[in-house]
């Protein structure tokens, strides 16, 4: 089967296209929200990543899922830039079709429910206004880009007639790709299998689209339909890294990806990923979320390619395919290195960067690092990749913050009332507070309030550690809620009180972000 399509051409049949959500449905799940500046830094991940897919955001949704879809267009080069609207909005289609303008090659993705209970209770429309709907939202896309995409929302517990005529519509409006959720990820393998074969059989046209499939994971199923829909035909997958998204997530790229990759004996498909970015990825996107996988998470887990057993350790020490289907460097994981001690320059340090997949990093954001990376190396015996890499991630995200985080003197112990003397730089200047607290993070906090006064209040503080050891760094998360607003903040640091302190500064930034750029009518998909 050949298909011909306006972003890539013909294409080969073997070629599998990964369409990558973790800006869009990833992003909308609680407390995974970023800025800007974490979602042009994900994006760029991503685009070196090899998805031939970006979906960036839901421009209507907001004025900053606006921006940020305009600014991934502007800057992001490579994968086809899409943004997300609803079928039936007019100015949700002119909205992403203005927000996606300035990407070299851009796609409408357009959607409405046709479940009949989504129809009927969530929409309130007859069937048929939705399908005028399918007609005029794909028609409009197609003014303003020739890759459009069309979703039919609960797809998977849609009328199987309803859904064949709908898709026949949307074909011929003009959509290029057809994508059929299990939006409640309901389905099993076999329904996807049966929904992609029907449509392939029955609808006028469907030779000349791309089949698409997305699928939730609510029952843990959302990879395995994925193999099934491309087993029947589909040539798009949907999927987002680590699997985040709505509820219990989105098929995971990582897992799609390598299922391909390893099982080639059965599965005869090719992506364009380039395997060994995907750790550097999935971390890039913890250290932005401050949630790690679990560490039995395939592919990224800490444990994934970690043999405890003496019988499996031997095995793998005699040959390592014992017990292991894919090679730990295939997929980004290397034998923790040592990177360079105190005494090494700015120019190895620059050249570890680019060794570890930073790009370009400007003058100042290298400087800070390097600033870093040098107290760092006094205070750790070791310094690891992943050590510079919390760092670096933590340096380049807080760029533009206009808050930041300067110094911490904090004195604790069992008798003396814990107080902390803590130096902030707010837009430009420098300012020093004294407070005490029940312990020395209270403390901490309390003189964060003390130089910037706000009411959001704190939702959850986590600790973990980025290596081993007791000389390793503490990634801290703080989330603080204003006005039902959640955001979450990071930090890491050796000192567990200052990875604390850079953590709530880093989620005050961001809440003043959100403030200034979360409008009433803010919407998610
Ligand atoms: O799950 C879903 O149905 C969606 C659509 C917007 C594609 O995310
Ligand atoms: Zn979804």
């Amino acid at each position: 089967m050949t298909i011909s399509h306006p972003n890539f051409g013909v294409l080969d049949p073997d070629r599998i296209i990964i369409f990558d959500t973790t800006l869009r449905d990833g992003e909308q799940s609680p407390g995974f929200s970023m800025n800007l500046t974490e979602k042009l830094r994900m994006a760029e991940a991503l685009a070196e990543l090899g998805v031939d897919v970006l979906e960036a955001g839901f421009p209507i949704a907001s004025p900053g899922d606006f921006e940020s879809v305009d600014a991934i267009a502007r800057t992001i080069k490579g994968p086809v830039i899409c943004g997300l609207a609803r079928t039936g909005g007019r100015d949700d289609i002119a909205r992403a079709g203005e927000a996606i303008r300035p990407a070299e090659r851009r796609r409408i993705h357009n959607f409405i429910s046709t479940s009949p209970l989504h129809m009927k209770y969530k929409l309130r429309m007859e069937p048929e206004t939705v399908l005028q709907a399918v007609i005029d939202g794909n028609t409009l896309a197609r003014n303003y880009t020739d890759d459009v995409e069309w979703s039919a929302e609960d797809g998977s517990r849609t009328d199987p007639d309803f859904l064949c005529r709908c898709v026949e519509a949307a074909i011929k409006a003009g959509a290029t790709t057809i994508n059929i959720p299990d939006t409640v990820g309901y389905a099993l393998p076999e329904d996807i299998a049966r929904i992609f074969t029907m449509l392939r059989e029955r609808v006028p046209g469907a030779e000349k689209v791309i089949f698409s499939a997305h699928n939730h994971n609510d029952l843990g199923l959302a990879v395995a339909n994925t193999i099934a829909a491309i087993r029947a035909g589909v040539r798009q997958v949907e999927c987002t890294i680590n699997g985040i998204g709505e509820r219990a997530g989105n098929a995971a790229l990582e897992e799609i990806v390598m299922a391909i990759r390893t099982r080639h004996d059965a599965l005869a498909w090719r992506s364009a990923i380039e395997t060994p970015k995907i750790l550097r990825t999935s971390k890039l996107l913890s250290t932005i979320t401050g949630f790690d996988v679990q560490p039995n998470k395939a592919i990224v887990g800490r444990n994934a390619f970690a043999h405890e057993s003496g019988i499996h350790q031997d095995g793998v020490l005699k040959n390592a395919a014992t017990y292991e289907i894919m090679t730990p460097e295939s997929v980004g994981w290397t034998k923790s290195s040592l990177v360079m001690g105190k005494h090494s320059g700015r120019a190895a340090f620059r050249d570890k960067l680019r060794a570890l997949g930073y790009g370009e990093i400007g003058d100042n954001q290298l400087n800070d690092a390097f600033r870093r990376f040098k107290d760092l190396a006094d205070r750790k015996k070791v310094v690891y990749d992943d050590d510079l890499i919390a760092l670096v991630d933590d340096e380049v995200m807080r760029g533009h913050d206009r808050i930041r985080f300067l110094s911490l003197d904090v004195h604790t112990g069992s008798k003396a009332k814990p107080r902390a003397e803590l130096e902030l730089e707010i837009d430009g200047a420098a300012q020093s507070a004294v407070a005490t607290g029940d312990g020395p993070v209270d403390a901490t906090f309390n003189a964060i309030r003390d130089l910037f006064a706000h009411d959001a209040v704190l939702r959850l503080y986590s600790v973990g550690a980025v290596t081993e050891g007791t000389d390793a760094q503490a990634r801290v998360t703080v989330r603080l809620e204003e006005n039902g607003k959640m955001v979450d903040g990071q930090g890491a640091d050796t000192d567990t009180i200052v990875a604390s302190a850079r953590a709530y500064v880093h989620a005050l930034n961001k809440l003043l972000v959100k403030r200034a750029r979360t409008a009433p009518e803010a919407l998610s998909a």
